[in-house]
């Protein structure tokens, strides 16, 4: 099966969890990323009713409205039921890293306001150990130079993602050569360098399901 056929498929399964759980008062978060991408496509295909979604990027929120479906303002919306969105790589407790289209940031806010955070993936994402996917780090412009230096001295081999701002206005320096083994403990160091806005670990708050399609299934991996 094609990755994109997975995809597909995973979206699918991630709406059939929730739909019961939506109605024309509900909000949700939804992510970024080709995977989130399905998963719009699949909501706006059901025609379900929902109060609208929070959207972790300006990419997002446009498809969103390109489908009809109202785009809210977390800061209006309260803490949300659930928030449904991609990964890069994901481990065995669901720790994840994210940010490999650059929205790690508004993702992280908005995982960190929802009560549930459905993954959905392809098994490609599944790994024992994070790092093998480079690590995006958000930064402050003016502290590229610092905050590259102080990743180094982490253990990471940081680079310049050429060409790209965030929807926030910052650059992103994505880190090689990481084997994480501590993802809280990493996540903690490089978030406390000045000029880091945030790094796409997210294991303080990680997933709660990871649904993972494979050739054959979809997996629904709880936090063990
Ligand atoms: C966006 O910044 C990322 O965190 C995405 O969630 C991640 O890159 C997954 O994207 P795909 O679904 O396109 O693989």
């Amino acid at each position: 099966m094609s990755q994109d056929a997975k995809k597909r498929r995973v979206a699918d399964a991630a709406f059939e969890i929730i739909r019961n759980k939506l109605d024309a008062n509900t909000p949700i978060g939804i992510g970024t990323g080709s995977t989130a991408n399905c998963f719009i496509d699949v909501l706006a295909a059901s025609q379900v009713e929902l109060l609208g979604a929070v959207a972790s990027s300006e990419a997002t929120a446009e498809r969103l409205r390109s489908h009809g479906i109202e785009v809210l303002e977390l800061n209006s919306t309260g803490p949300l039921p659930v928030y449904v969105d991609g990964a890069d790589e994901a481990d065995p407790r669901l720790n994840l890293i994210k940010g490999g289209g650059a929205a790690l940031t508004r993702e992280k806010i908005i995982a960190e306001a929802s009560r549930e955070f459905i993954c959905i993936a392809d098994d490609s994402k599944r790994v024992d150990v994070l790092g093998a996917f480079p690590l995006p780090v958000e930064v402050i412009p003016m502290a590229r130079s610092v905050v590259g230096r102080a990743l180094l001295e982490l253990g990471g081999d940081p680079e310049y993602r050429q060409d790209c701002t965030t929807d926030n206005g910052n650059i992103i320096l994505d880190v090689y050569g990481l084997s994480i083994v501590d993802p809280k403990g990493l996540e903690a160091a490089i978030n406390q360098i000045p000029g880091v806005v945030t790094c796409g670990l997210f294991a303080r708050r990680p997933a709660d399901t990871l649904l993972l399609s494979t050739d054959t299934d979809i997996l629904e991996l709880s936090r063990d």
